[in-house]
């Protein structure tokens, strides 16, 4: 790395944290999501806006030999982590001004890539080197490292299981090596939803909403408006989804939500996610290979396994949705006072989109959210077609079939 992509490395693990954490701290103590007009605040504010400003500028000189951006494309992509942050600290203190400095670094960085110029989840879980122990974050609060812990730990369950999973077209669901990949796949999941247990339990929700959520919001590089940090923003989800035939990347619905997250995903995964259009469903291959109603041994095994593997696939999206996003943003969000802009009236539309980080309205992602938990649960809701439920039974019914057919049942 060059000095000037150094010190603003530096400068971004150290004051720009010791900034924000000050400034969070009058938050909460006043209990606001934001403080305007305090002259001792609006200093911290102009030094983060400034301090990061000039570092930025110092990486951006063009007369310099060599070129001081990376080479390397894992370089590359943490600098736009850095360059990200700093905007995303920009936008939720709504500092106006020399932020614009850093636009033209991110898009750089961003269209050698293919991804969104701005910081996105991927920057904060998985492309977060640590230095001396510590990951880059906003503030030095130990509920915003707790959530961003937990919240990579959970990814990085996800993945595990995706990589399993992934393997059994190949292998065929009747082999002893499938049953391998299943528990895999199973022991993932407990995995998630031990971790986002431990979230619930060990994050504060008034930090959350008032000194973390906020760091998350859309905000503008040069004059477009880019969605914010989702924690969705990975393959390895989608991957399970359509592996397990539990979503159909043929359902318009869920194929809107595929083709909005490249930008937001970083590179290796976007090119995982491609493949996950073509991938045969394990619940088809399950139905065709049971059909004939003679189930090996380890058919029969690696079918009990696969309905577990969805049962619990369902159970983790329900906990997210049911314990995490509904007390840590729906609840208080209700309860919270407008969130105002530099003294402006805040337009309702506009407010309840800042509580978001894709942009919409807080209804529409819970509505967004609710048909998705009922997919991965198979789920029948009046005026739905209860997705992949009548499979799932059709598999359950093969199941219990050959148990009742077997010698020694009774
Ligand atoms: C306090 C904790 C959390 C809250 C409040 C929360 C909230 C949300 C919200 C509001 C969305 C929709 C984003 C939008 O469209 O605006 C979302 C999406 C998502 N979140 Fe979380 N989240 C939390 C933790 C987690 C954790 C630990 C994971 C595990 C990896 C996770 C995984 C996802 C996924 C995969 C999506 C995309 C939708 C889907 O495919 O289900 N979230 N979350």
């Amino acid at each position: 790395m060059s000095s000037a992509v150094d010190d603003f490395d530096r400068w971004i693990r150290n004051d720009f944290v010791a900034l924000n954490t000050r400034l969070e701290e009058a938050y909460f103590a006043a209990g606001a999501q934001i403080l305007h007009g305090r002259p001792e605040l609006e200093t911290v504010k102009g030094r983060i806006v400034g301090e990061g400003a000039e570092l930025i500028a110092r990486i951006t000189r063009s007369d310099s030999t060599p070129p001081l951006i990376p080479t390397d494309d894992d370089e590359r992509y943490e600098l736009l982590g850095s360059v990200g942050l700093y905007l995303g600290a920009c936008r939720r203190h709504e500092i106006d001004g020399p932020q614009a400095t850093a636009w033209p670094l991110a898009q750089l960085l961003a269209s050698s890539l293919g991804v969104a110029p701005r910081f996105v989840f991927a920057h904060q879980a998985l492309y977060n080197r640590a230095v001396g122990d510590t990951f880059r974050t906003f503030t030095a609060l130990a509920d915003e490292r707790a959530f961003i812990l937990y919240n990579g730990l959970s990814v990085l369950a996800y993945q595990r299981t995706a990589t399993a999973l992934r393997r059994v077209p190949t292998l065929g669901v009747s082999s002893p090596l499938t049953a391998y990949l299943l528990r895999e796949a199973r022991s993932g999941l407990d995995d998630v939803l031990d971790l986002g247990r431990t979230l619930s339990k060990t994050l504060d929700v008034d930090r959350f909403f008032l000194n973390i959520r906020p760091y998350f919001k859309p905000h503008r590089v040069g004059g477009v408006e880019y969605r914010g940090v989702n924690a969705g923003d990975f393959a390895a989800i989608n991957s399970i989804d359509v592996l397990l035939g539990l979503c159909s990347p043929y359902d318009p619905f869920y194929q809107g939500l595929l083709t909005e997250k490249y930008p937001y995903m970083a590179p290796e995964d976007q090119a995982l996610l491609r493949t996950t259009v073509t991938a045969e469903p394990l619940l088809d291959a399950f139905l065709r290979e049971t059909s004939d109603g003679r189930l090996t041994p380890q058919l029969r095994d690696n079918a009990e396994l696969f309905l577990t593997v969805c049962r619990l696939h369902g159970a983790a999206t329900a906990f997210h949705h049911h314990r995490l996003v509904v007390p840590f943003l729906q609840a208080p969000a209700t309860r919270a006072p407008q969130e105002q802009g530099k003294g402006q009236e805040q337009d309702p539309e506009r407010e309840a989109s800042d509580l978001t980080t894709s942009g919409p309205p807080l209804h529409v992602v819970m509505d967004t959210l609710a048909r998705l938990v009922d997919l991965r649960t198979a789920r029948r809701r009046p005026g739905t077609d209860g997705g992949a439920r009548r499979s799932l039974d059709r598999l359950r019914h093969a199941l219990d079939a050959d148990q009742d057919a077997a010698p020694n049942s009774e």
